[in-house]
């Protein structure tokens, strides 16, 4: 079994992060969302996995490189432009061949990984090689309108498969993984773009089922999201802090005081602080007479000095300066959020496209 993990398209619900990095890479608990992903195929004996990028394609490659580090060889796959799940799978038609693959979304972060729903779909074709086309992963959801949607008949079997329906038939959701045998080429052969213009899955999938290919599923138990906002990545950074394992290789001054699950890198300086976890803390991250509460990730070679910082994601390389209470927040790479001492006092701001500031005074 091959993998094939979707790392293109444009990032546009996570601007202004977006609009510079892939949103795969933004760092939950300060590993990139894609980094799980390519865990997870490697826990399930995946080797071969294809990448497909779009815009981002050189930074993805910049951290993927060649696999390695997961045991992994991966191949890239560039996209000319984000024209659907449909299309990605076109264009790996080559690398993928006739083997059967696992489809994963790179924006999809599922805790407990994909190995139970990969050897349930081996050991049913291992049985019988027509007894499923391909296998879906489905949760329920409060809000099935943002997702690729899926009805069942009576007899539990999918019938119907439905992207961002404005009346959903049912709350279960298509999460982003897939498996597929080498049908699905047909079958995305076989559509049309949709309304938005994009070669969608749920179309090939629904091409399987009325063509009489079955179409198994299961539902996930564990959490899942789909990152690609705010809110859920901070939910997904808590539920994976909540994890963590503490460690200490970095240096605590003995006026600072570590409460809880607290990871804190090699070369990360702590003077005179608090830092109440769970908190993750990147490497060669200095933090200054500052107060670092639940649910915090600050990544690495960043300076947090006189500050306040709570259920927060920090990039690489920022610094927050005198700044009271920063809570909520997701601050993107070499951002600086300081006090100034400057006269006249005012707020003063160099602010990029789609970004956010709310004031508290
Ligand atoms: O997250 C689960 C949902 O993912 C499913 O419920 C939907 O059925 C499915 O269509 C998908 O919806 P999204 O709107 O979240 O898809 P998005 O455009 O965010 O793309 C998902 C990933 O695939 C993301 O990493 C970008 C990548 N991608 C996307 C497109 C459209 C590509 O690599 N190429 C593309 O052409």
């Amino acid at each position: 079994m091959k993998g094939l993990i979707l790392a293109g398209g444009s990032g546009t619900r996570l601007r202004p992060i977006t609009h510079t990095g892939a949103k795969q890479l933004v760092p939950v608990a300060n590993t990139p969302i894609l980094f799980y992903g390519l865990q997870h195929l490697a826990d399930a004996g995946i080797r071969e996995v294809g990448i497909v990028t779009g815009d981002t394609g050189e930074e993805i490659r910049a951290a993927v490189g060649d696999g390695s580090t997961w045991g992994l060889e991966v191949t890239y796959l560039p996209q000319e432009a984000p024209l659907g799940l449909a299309h990605a799978v076109l264009i790996a038609r080559d690398f993928l061949g006739d083997d059967d693959f696992v489809m994963y979304l790179g924006d999809n972060l599922l805790r407990d990984g994909i190995v139970p729903f990969v050897e349930g779909f081996e050991a049913a074709r291992a049985a019988d090689a027509t007894s499923a086309a391909a296998q879906i992963l489905l949760a329920p959801v409060p809000d099935p309108q943002r997702f690729g949607v899926a009805e069942l008949g009576d007899d539990g079997s999918v019938v119907a498969l439905v992207e961002k329906p404005e009346v959903p038939p049912s709350d279960l959701a298509l999460v982003g993984v897939y498996l597929f045998d080498p049908t699905i080429h047909e079958a995305v052969r076989a559509i049309e773009p949709s309304d938005r213009g994009e070669l969608e899955i749920t179309d090939a999938i629904q091409w399987l089922i009325d063509a009489g290919h079955r179409v198994r599923h299961e539902i996930l138990h564990g959490w899942w999201l789909d990152t690609g906002k705010l809110t859920p990545l901070l939910e997904a950074n808590r539920l994976l802090l909540e994890i963590v394992e503490p460690a200490n290789a970095g240096e605590v001054d003995e006026h600072s005081q570590l409460d809880g699950r607290v990871a804190i890198a090699e070369g990360a300086v702590i003077t005179n602080s608090v830092i109440r976890g769970p908190v993750v803390i990147g490497v060669g991250t200095v933090v200054t007479d500052s107060y670092i509460g639940p649910f915090t990730s600050v990544d690495r070679d960043c300076i947090v000095e006189g500050s306040e910082l709570e259920h927060s994601i920090v990039l690489a390389g920022s610094r927050i300066s005198n700044v009271p209470r920063v809570i909520d927040s997701l601050i993107g790479r070499d951002a600086v959020v300081a006090r100034s001492e400057q006269r006249p006092r005012a707020n003063r701001f160099l602010v990029g496209d789609h970004c956010q500031i709310f004031i508290d005074t």
